[in-house]
């Protein structure tokens, strides 16, 4: 163990003990922001639903106070803009952009191109007609939006096989229409219409040792490096690192030689979507805790230590509100109460009630620690 890890791990389980919020420097008024989660030349964000934001004052504050950018879950996706032809809902992306704006806080556009969010009526043409314009027309009217207001976009999230080993592209509708060609294709009609943004390909499975992971990283370079060569205009990568405690641990050496891969081939680099699964929810709660915080505080150390990765983005801020299942599967309303604070997944910052975790404590840290090392 490299004596910065020792520190930052160190610190984080000394942390762990829990100062109260207000001492660490942080306080509910507007925009004085947590320290760490600002850190220069790191920026931190999460994702975020307006309905979340708009009915919970406590987590309007914590983005405020924490975030200087934010990805929208859900709302940016195809089939929530466009549900049926020619039918637009911007109203929730709309007012997202307006809370954005209203705090400065900076816009990441997830996703103009991702299988899982082609509306019905889409895939159906898609598979019909091979059409290019069905892209186009749908690049256009968000790209004509939001382009003053959004300065990255993930063009095309999760272009790869989820096992990349016989073919490396995943069989998504856009390859079956228009074939490989299609990620460089999205790329230049992005940058036709948004010239001034940063375009990013997005990718999950990145993180651990195992023979499919191991593939997708190799996929992922070579899936870069054509693209560089061929001139398209790819600006960043997203990794999103939904880290899971049933897969590590972490090899720290391979992910630093990846990431030092990926940024050779001059791209910048974005950890989009932090979160955690935890694997064993029966164990005691300070735990479960540190477990989550400690794979947090590991991967990041290698992470924010290649000066390519510029920002940090968790897959939401409170437990309450992650996608990923808890003890027992999906939480739905109307559960006893009583039960509910272990049966939540317990991968990111805030717990349910909002109150800031060991996981919060790490981010800290690690930006703080980038920081001083930048
Ligand atoms: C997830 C959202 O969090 C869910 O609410 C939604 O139902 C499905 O998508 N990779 C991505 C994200 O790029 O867009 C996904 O988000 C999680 C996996």
């Amino acid at each position: 163990m490299s004596a910065s890890r020792r520190g930052v791990v160190g610190a984080l389980l000394a942390a762990s003990a829990f100062a109260p919020f207000a001492r660490a420097g942080v306080h509910a008024e507007g925009r004085a922001r947590a320290p760490a989660c600002t850190a220069r030349p790191k920026s931190f964000g999460a994702a975020l639903r307006f309905s979340e934001l708009q009915a919970e004052p406590a987590l309007r504050a914590a983005v405020i106070r924490d975030c200087d950018r934010l990805t929208p879950e859900v709302h940016m996706m195809w089939k929530a803009l466009e549900p049926e032809p020619g039918r637009y809902d911007f109203a929730e992306m709309d007012e997202l952009v307006a809370f954005a704006r209203t705090h400065g806080l900076g816009v990441h556009g997830h996703a103009l191109l991702w299988h899982d969010a082609v509306p019905a009526w889409g895939q159906a043409r898609l598979r019909q007609e091979r059409d290019w314009s069905l892209v186009a027309g749908h690049f256009g009217s968000t790209l004509d939006r939001y382009a003053a207001d959004v300065a990255s976009w993930t063009v095309v999230n999760e272009p790869l096989a989820p096992d990349p080993s016989g073919s490396p592209l995943r069989s998504s509708p856009f390859l079956r229409a228009f074939g490989s060609g299609y990620v460089e294709r999205a790329l230049r009609e992005a940058h036709a219409r948004a010239p001034q943004a940063r375009l990013f390909i997005n990718e999950y499975g990145l993180d651990y040792e195992n023979p499919v992971e191991q593939g997708r990283r190799r996929a992922l370079l070579a899936l870069v490096d054509t693209l560089k060569r061929a001139g398209a205009p790819i600006h960043g990568v997203g990794v999103q690192a939904h880290l899971d405690l049933s897969k590590g641990p972490i090899d720290p050496d391979r992910l630093r030689g990846f990431l030092a891969e990926l940024a050779a081939l001059e791209v910048e680099i974005a950890i989009t979507e932090l979160d955690v699964q935890e694997k064993d929810f029966d164990a005691p709660l300070e735990v479960r805790d540190r477990r989550v915080a400690t794979e947090v505080a590991q991967y990041l150390e290698v992470a924010l230590d290649q000066p390519a990765v510029s920002s940090v983005t968790c897959w939401g801020l409170t437990d309450r509100h992650s996608w990923l299942p808890g003890a027992g599967g999906r939480i739905v309303a109307g559960e006893a109460v009583e039960a509910l604070p272990r049966r939540y997944n317990r991968g990111l910052p805030y717990d349910a009630e909002l109150q800031p975790k060991p996981l919060y404590w790490a981010l800290r840290q690690s930006l703080a620690a980038s920081r001083l090392t930048a």
